[in-house]
Protein backbone atom coordinates (compact mmCIF):
# COMPACT_ATOMS: atom_id res chain seq x y z
CA UNK A 1 0.00 0.00 0.00
CA UNK A 2 1.36 3.39 -0.67
CA UNK A 3 2.53 6.40 1.58
CA UNK A 4 -0.29 8.91 2.17
CA UNK A 5 1.80 11.96 3.84
CA UNK A 6 0.40 14.91 4.78
CA UNK A 7 1.67 17.75 6.80
CA UNK A 8 -1.14 20.06 9.17
CA UNK A 9 -0.95 22.05 12.25
CA UNK A 10 -0.35 20.31 15.45
CA UNK A 11 -3.10 19.35 17.76
CA UNK A 12 -2.59 18.54 21.81
CA UNK A 13 -3.39 14.71 21.05
CA UNK A 14 -0.12 14.41 18.41
CA UNK A 15 1.67 16.43 21.00
CA UNK A 16 1.15 13.45 23.22
CA UNK A 17 2.45 10.88 20.14
CA UNK A 18 5.88 13.07 20.12
CA UNK A 19 6.70 12.83 23.49
CA UNK A 20 5.92 8.81 23.44
CA UNK A 21 8.38 8.35 20.36
CA UNK A 22 10.85 9.99 22.47
CA UNK A 23 11.33 7.25 24.91
CA UNK A 24 13.42 6.11 22.35
CA UNK A 25 16.83 5.81 22.71
CA UNK A 26 18.24 5.64 19.57
CA UNK A 27 16.03 8.29 18.18
CA UNK A 28 17.28 10.72 21.11
CA UNK A 29 20.76 9.91 20.34
CA UNK A 30 20.35 11.08 16.40
CA UNK A 31 18.22 13.99 17.51
CA UNK A 32 21.12 14.75 20.10
CA UNK A 33 18.72 14.84 23.27
CA UNK A 34 21.07 11.79 24.77
CA UNK A 35 20.01 8.92 26.89
CA UNK A 36 17.86 8.47 29.66
CA UNK A 37 15.00 10.56 31.66
CA UNK A 38 16.61 13.77 31.38
CA UNK A 39 16.59 13.04 27.31
CA UNK A 40 12.86 12.21 27.69
CA UNK A 41 12.18 15.12 29.50
CA UNK A 42 14.61 17.47 27.25
CA UNK A 43 13.09 16.59 24.38
CA UNK A 44 8.92 17.10 26.07
CA UNK A 45 10.04 20.70 27.25
CA UNK A 46 11.63 21.57 24.01
CA UNK A 47 8.61 20.26 22.01
CA UNK A 48 6.50 22.30 24.35
CA UNK A 49 8.42 25.69 23.84
CA UNK A 50 8.02 25.62 20.52
CA UNK A 51 4.13 24.21 20.12
CA UNK A 52 2.99 27.38 22.50
CA UNK A 53 4.68 29.62 20.32
CA UNK A 54 8.70 29.83 20.93
CA UNK A 55 9.84 32.64 18.41
CA UNK A 56 10.38 32.35 14.90
CA UNK A 57 10.33 28.65 15.24
CA UNK A 58 6.99 26.42 14.03
CA UNK A 59 6.07 22.90 14.62
CA UNK A 60 4.74 20.62 11.34
CA UNK A 61 2.87 17.36 12.08
CA UNK A 62 3.48 14.56 9.73
CA UNK A 63 1.01 12.00 9.18
CA UNK A 64 0.58 8.67 7.04
CA UNK A 65 -3.05 8.81 6.29
CA UNK A 66 -4.91 8.72 9.77
CA UNK A 67 -1.69 8.08 11.40
CA UNK A 68 0.98 10.17 13.14
CA UNK A 69 4.00 9.34 11.90
CA UNK A 70 6.64 12.17 12.47
CA UNK A 71 7.10 16.22 13.04
CA UNK A 72 9.00 18.54 11.84
CA UNK A 73 11.25 21.91 13.40
CA UNK A 74 11.48 25.30 11.41
CA UNK A 75 13.81 27.05 13.67
CA UNK A 76 15.33 30.06 13.44
CA UNK A 77 12.85 31.25 10.60
CA UNK A 78 14.70 34.40 9.42
CA UNK A 79 12.32 36.59 8.04
CA UNK A 80 14.40 39.63 6.45
CA UNK A 81 16.66 36.96 4.80
CA UNK A 82 13.88 34.23 3.81
CA UNK A 83 15.78 31.16 5.23
CA UNK A 84 15.20 28.59 8.04
CA UNK A 85 16.67 25.19 9.47
CA UNK A 86 14.23 22.03 9.15
CA UNK A 87 14.32 19.45 11.87
CA UNK A 88 12.56 16.31 11.00
CA UNK A 89 11.91 13.26 13.19
CA UNK A 90 10.02 9.99 12.08
CA UNK A 91 8.47 7.74 14.87
CA UNK A 92 10.80 4.17 15.22
CA UNK A 93 8.24 2.30 13.73
CA UNK A 94 8.01 4.40 10.59
CA UNK A 95 11.50 5.04 9.72
CA UNK A 96 13.39 3.73 6.53
CA UNK A 97 10.20 3.38 4.59
CA UNK A 98 10.31 6.45 2.82
CA UNK A 99 7.92 8.50 4.90
CA UNK A 100 11.28 10.97 5.88
CA UNK A 101 12.04 11.91 2.01
CA UNK A 102 8.15 12.45 1.60
CA UNK A 103 8.05 14.76 4.87
CA UNK A 104 10.74 16.61 3.79
CA UNK A 105 10.00 17.74 0.34
CA UNK A 106 6.37 18.57 1.74
CA UNK A 107 7.86 20.50 4.52
CA UNK A 108 10.13 21.99 1.93
CA UNK A 109 7.40 23.08 -0.50
CA UNK A 110 5.45 24.44 2.46
CA UNK A 111 8.56 26.68 3.16
CA UNK A 112 8.61 27.98 -0.15
CA UNK A 113 5.12 28.63 -1.05
CA UNK A 114 5.07 31.02 2.22
CA UNK A 115 7.98 32.93 0.56
CA UNK A 116 11.35 31.21 1.86
CA UNK A 117 14.10 31.22 -0.18
CA UNK A 118 16.96 28.89 1.37
CA UNK A 119 16.41 25.76 3.57
CA UNK A 120 18.70 24.49 5.69
CA UNK A 121 19.20 20.60 7.00
CA UNK A 122 22.12 19.40 9.16
CA UNK A 123 22.39 16.11 10.46
CA UNK A 124 25.03 15.07 12.74
CA UNK A 125 27.84 13.57 10.28
CA UNK A 126 27.19 10.12 11.82
CA UNK A 127 23.89 10.27 10.95
CA UNK A 128 24.02 8.85 7.43
CA UNK A 129 20.64 7.94 6.83
CA UNK A 130 19.53 11.73 7.58
CA UNK A 131 21.96 12.91 4.86
CA UNK A 132 20.77 9.97 2.00
CA UNK A 133 17.35 10.96 2.82
CA UNK A 134 17.78 14.69 2.29
CA UNK A 135 19.85 14.42 -0.96
CA UNK A 136 17.23 12.41 -2.35
CA UNK A 137 14.74 15.03 -1.61
CA UNK A 138 17.70 17.46 -3.37
CA UNK A 139 19.25 19.29 -0.84
CA UNK A 140 23.52 19.50 -1.36
CA UNK A 141 25.89 19.58 1.30
CA UNK A 142 27.63 22.85 1.50
CA UNK A 143 29.98 21.96 4.21
CA UNK A 144 31.34 20.04 7.03
CA UNK A 145 31.10 21.93 9.99
CA UNK A 146 33.79 21.14 12.34
CA UNK A 147 32.72 20.23 16.43
CA UNK A 148 29.47 22.49 15.50
CA UNK A 149 27.10 20.42 18.52
CA UNK A 150 27.48 19.41 21.85
CA UNK A 151 25.33 16.44 22.32
CA UNK A 152 25.57 14.64 26.46
CA UNK A 153 26.43 10.87 24.62
CA UNK A 154 29.50 12.08 22.28
CA UNK A 155 30.42 15.47 23.27
CA UNK A 156 31.48 17.88 20.21
CA UNK A 157 30.46 16.31 16.84
CA UNK A 158 30.69 17.91 13.31
CA UNK A 159 27.51 18.47 11.19
CA UNK A 160 26.87 18.34 7.98
CA UNK A 161 25.29 21.15 6.82
CA UNK A 162 22.77 20.84 3.65
CA UNK A 163 20.49 23.09 1.84
CA UNK A 164 18.29 23.62 -0.94
CA UNK A 165 17.34 27.13 -2.18
CA UNK A 166 14.07 28.13 -4.13
CA UNK A 167 15.33 28.16 -7.68
CA UNK A 168 16.91 24.31 -6.79
CA UNK A 169 13.12 23.44 -5.87
CA UNK A 170 12.01 22.33 -9.43
CA UNK A 171 14.22 19.35 -8.41
CA UNK A 172 11.94 18.18 -6.05
CA UNK A 173 8.44 16.39 -6.77
CA UNK A 174 5.73 18.97 -6.32
CA UNK A 175 3.17 18.49 -3.18
CA UNK A 176 0.52 21.03 -2.61
CA UNK A 177 -0.89 19.97 0.76
CA UNK A 178 0.10 22.63 3.51
CA UNK A 179 -0.66 22.54 6.89
CA UNK A 180 -4.36 23.38 7.47
CA UNK A 181 -6.46 22.15 10.61
CA UNK A 182 -5.19 19.84 13.21
C1 LIG B 1 16.54 10.59 9.53
C2 LIG B 1 15.06 10.34 9.26
C3 LIG B 1 14.29 11.65 9.36
C4 LIG B 1 14.92 9.76 7.84
O1 LIG B 1 13.58 9.45 7.59
P1 LIG B 1 13.20 7.97 7.06
O2 LIG B 1 11.76 7.91 6.83
O3 LIG B 1 13.78 6.97 8.01
O4 LIG B 1 14.04 7.93 5.70
P2 LIG B 1 13.59 7.43 4.25
O5 LIG B 1 13.17 6.00 4.34
O6 LIG B 1 12.63 8.38 3.65
O7 LIG B 1 14.97 7.57 3.42
C5 LIG B 1 16.14 7.01 3.95
C6 LIG B 1 17.24 7.00 2.89
O8 LIG B 1 18.48 6.72 3.55
C7 LIG B 1 19.03 5.52 3.03
N1 LIG B 1 19.66 4.89 4.18
C8 LIG B 1 19.07 4.24 5.22
N2 LIG B 1 20.01 3.85 6.10
C9 LIG B 1 21.21 4.27 5.61
C10 LIG B 1 22.56 4.15 6.06
N3 LIG B 1 22.85 3.56 7.21
N4 LIG B 1 23.55 4.70 5.31
C11 LIG B 1 23.27 5.31 4.13
N5 LIG B 1 22.00 5.44 3.64
C12 LIG B 1 20.99 4.94 4.39
C13 LIG B 1 17.86 4.78 2.43
O9 LIG B 1 18.29 3.86 1.46
C14 LIG B 1 17.07 5.94 1.83
O10 LIG B 1 17.68 6.49 0.67
P3 LIG B 1 17.25 6.05 -0.83
O11 LIG B 1 15.79 6.21 -0.94
O12 LIG B 1 18.02 7.04 -1.70
O13 LIG B 1 17.68 4.64 -0.97
C15 LIG B 1 14.45 9.30 10.26
O14 LIG B 1 15.13 8.06 10.12
C16 LIG B 1 14.51 9.78 11.70
O15 LIG B 1 13.60 10.45 12.14
N6 LIG B 1 15.57 9.43 12.44
C17 LIG B 1 15.68 9.85 13.84
C18 LIG B 1 15.78 11.36 13.97
C19 LIG B 1 16.83 11.94 13.06
O16 LIG B 1 17.90 11.40 12.90
N7 LIG B 1 16.52 13.11 12.48
C20 LIG B 1 17.42 13.82 11.59
C21 LIG B 1 18.30 14.71 12.35
S1 LIG B 1 17.85 16.41 12.14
Amino acid sequence: MGLMITIKAPSEAFMAATYAWHEDEELNKQTGFGTGETAVKAAKLLLNSIFEGRPDSALIAIWDGKEPVGYAVLENIDVRNRSTKIHLTIKPESQNKGVGKQALALVSDYCFEQGLMRLTFSPFSFNKRAVAMAKAVGYKVEARTKMAAWTPNNGFIDLMQMRLVSPERSKLKRYTNGPNSS
